[in-house]
């Protein structure tokens, strides 16, 4: 799949997206933004936003900008960022593999059922991690293959097939994480059949080999990460969860 494939699949897809995909993959959406819990003036990029299916729900005390390369998908978005009035939205098409925001830009990234719509999801997650705070949130919604081996062989077997209508369905959570700075802070299944997983991460950039969260550190001298909820967590041993 390249660009212009999800240009011309997806741009295809937008005037029947809401019906196909919406009701059925709701829950996912709902559950990323509540268990968001974001924070006043918290700048949260959407990357594929698509139609703008999960933009009513967050506050609208936050600062949201949506990404998406199809310019269909992002048609329906804008319009129904015009009819719920929603002046805290911005949307813009860009190729979310070559962002054209700053390093740091936002606090919170979330990408709804896209790593596996991308043509290239390792461009994609290192791109969210670069425009993300060190200590920022990155959200992805998605199905990744299973850990049973004979149903991540179906999965395989299906990929192909899958690709043409826009995603693939063998890519492992394990295989997206690899090698990034990102530590997987909650995971949690949802929709039908619980095939799907939120995987909230925190962003673990480097800077100069030492964890960066807004300069500080805590009183042992350790880095601290500090979630925009208030919650601060310390530097994990390597190896450990911070769960
Ligand atoms: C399956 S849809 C998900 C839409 C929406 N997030 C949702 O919850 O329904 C995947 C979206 O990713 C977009 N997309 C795929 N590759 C992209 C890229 N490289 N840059 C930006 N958007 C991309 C597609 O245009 C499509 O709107």
């Amino acid at each position: 799949m390249d660009l212009e494939k999800v240009e011309r699949v997806y741009t295809s897809y937008a005037k029947i997206y809401d019906r196909v995909f919406g009701k059925v993959f709701h829950e996912g959406r709902q559950s990323v933004i509540q268990n968001l819990n974001a924070q006043r003036d918290e700048k949260i990029l959407e990357v594929g936003v698509g139609t703008g299916l999960a933009l009513p729900m967050y506050p609208r005390h936050c600062q949201i900008v949506g990404i998406d390369f199809s310019e269909g998908m992002l048609d329906q978005a804008k319009q129904r960022a015009a009819e719920h009035r929603m002046d805290h939205v911005q949307l813009h098409r860009m190729d979310a593999a070559a962002m054209e925001f700053k390093d740091d830009s936002f606090d919170t990234v979330v990408a709804a059922y896209v790593v596996t719509a991308v043509p290239d999801y390792r461009k994609v997650v290192n791109e969210m991690i670069r425009v993300c705070r060190p200590g920022g949130r990155i959200v992805m919604l998605n199905h990744f293959s299973n850990d049973n081996k004979f149903i991540a062989a179906i999965e395989k077997v299906l990929s192909p097939i899958t690709k043409n209508l826009g995603w693939r369905t063998d890519l492992a959570l394990h295989t997206v994480l690899e090698g990034t700075q990102l530590h997987v802070s909650r995971k949690q299944n949802v929709n039908p059949f619980r095939l799907w997983a939120l995987v909230e991460c925190v962003n673990e950039k480097y800077v100069n080999g030492k964890t960066h969260i807004n300069g500080s550190k805590n009183g042992n001298g350790a880095a601290a990460y500090v979630h925009l909820n208030g919650t601060h967590l310390t530097e994990p041993a390597p190896g450990q969860a911070l769960v």
